[in-house]
């Protein structure tokens, strides 16, 4: 796009918000134009806790789908736009609701702990949602001798397994396809060139990865972490959208992203984050669609395991 014609949309963009009485909630692996025109940038934690408290008629969230259904859960009475809704979760997809329903009935009396990046009918049979931001108070606060059944993602799963020595926690199997990418090999080889850079890591990433983090946390938290470390310089093991705010931050400090296994296929790159552009944000608002409808039982159910872990901080 011509840098003409990304000022004029940025420009229609900022005028439909007035007209439209909209904010823009975006996260940050969405790409850097898009995060230019949010009104708030966040985790997925953030993004949840400011959809609440939102006073705008419309919230756009520019994000992945199970994002914007989350803000839907927690403000019914508003409309909620999703302007590409096919930017789906490969994580979220791991866990149909019906087979993640079989499952939990073979494990009764465990208490379900799910992460947000989850579909509606997921949460609706969870007692807790987590983000990578609070899972592991969210399990601590779960009496130890009660059994745990913690969804989707393997990864993030068995950190907090072997972060709180929890032997009594059942995973489903699920897995983000961009943190599974990174390669151990490529990493190591980074961090000989780099000898001085801390590795960030997201608990998305594999447990071999995990194992050689300077720092494990949520986008966000790497964000904070890389402010107070006195380090000039990061390997970063997450998707590479959260450069663009790094560098924005810390401008005198240098972020590398770690290479995936194969370094020609861009998977440290979330498609469906990368699937939000000005066009459809523009479109979105113009058109005041498409918009988040959910079934009200299914939303009211979702609603309590996701005020539960906003309870959680
Ligand atoms: P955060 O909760 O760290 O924002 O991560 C969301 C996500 O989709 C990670 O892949
Ligand atoms: Fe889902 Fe992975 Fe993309 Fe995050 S990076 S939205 S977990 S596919």
């Amino acid at each position: 796009m011509s840098v003409q014609n990304s000022s004029s949309l940025r420009d229609r963009i900022a005028s439909l918000k007035r007209e439209r009485n909209a904010v823009i909630l975006a996260h940050y692996y969405t790409t850097p134009e898009v995060q230019a025109v949010a009104d708030f940038l966040g985790d997925s934690l953030a993004l949840s806790v400011e959809a609440q408290q939102v006073e705008a008629e419309v919230i756009l969230f520019a994000g992945v789908h199970f994002m914007a259904e989350t803000a839907k859960v927690l403000c019914p009475d508003k409309r909620v736009l999703i302007p590409c809704p096919e930017a789906g979760c490969s994580l979220a997809d791991s866990c149909p609701a019906e087979e993640f329903a079989a499952f939990k009935a073979k494990y009764p009396g465990h208490r379900v702990v799910s992460y947000v990046n989850t579909s509606v009918g997921v949460k609706a049979l969870t007692d807790v949602c987590c983000t990578s931001s609070n899972a592991l108070k969210v399990v601590e606060s779960i009496p130890s001798d009660v059994p745990v059944l913690f969804g989707p993602d393997r990864n993030l799963g068995s950190y907090i397994r072997k972060m709180t020595g929890r032997e009594n926690m059942v995973l489903w199997d699920g897995a983000c396809h961009v943190h599974e990418e990174f390669s151990l090999e490529r990493l190591l080889e980074l961090r000989r060139q780099h000898p001085a850079a801390k590795v960030v890591v997201h608990p998305e990433c594999r447990d071999y990865i995990v194992a050689v983090a300077d720092y494990v946390g949520s986008t966000a938290g790497i964000l904070a972490y890389c402010g107070r470390s006195e380090a000039r310089e990061f390997i970063v093991v997450t998707e590479a959208g959260i450069l663009s705010e790094m560098r924005r931050r810390y401008p005198d400090k240098l972020f590398i992203p770690a290479p995936p296994d194969d370094e020609t296929c861009g998977c440290n790159n979330c498609k469906y984050m990368k699937m939000v552009t000005l066009e459809n944000i523009a479109a979105a608002l113009e058109n005041l669609a498409p918009e988040i409808v959910l079934d009200e039982a299914t939303r009211q159910a979702a609603e309590r395991s996701i005020r539960n872990m906003i309870a959680i901080r």
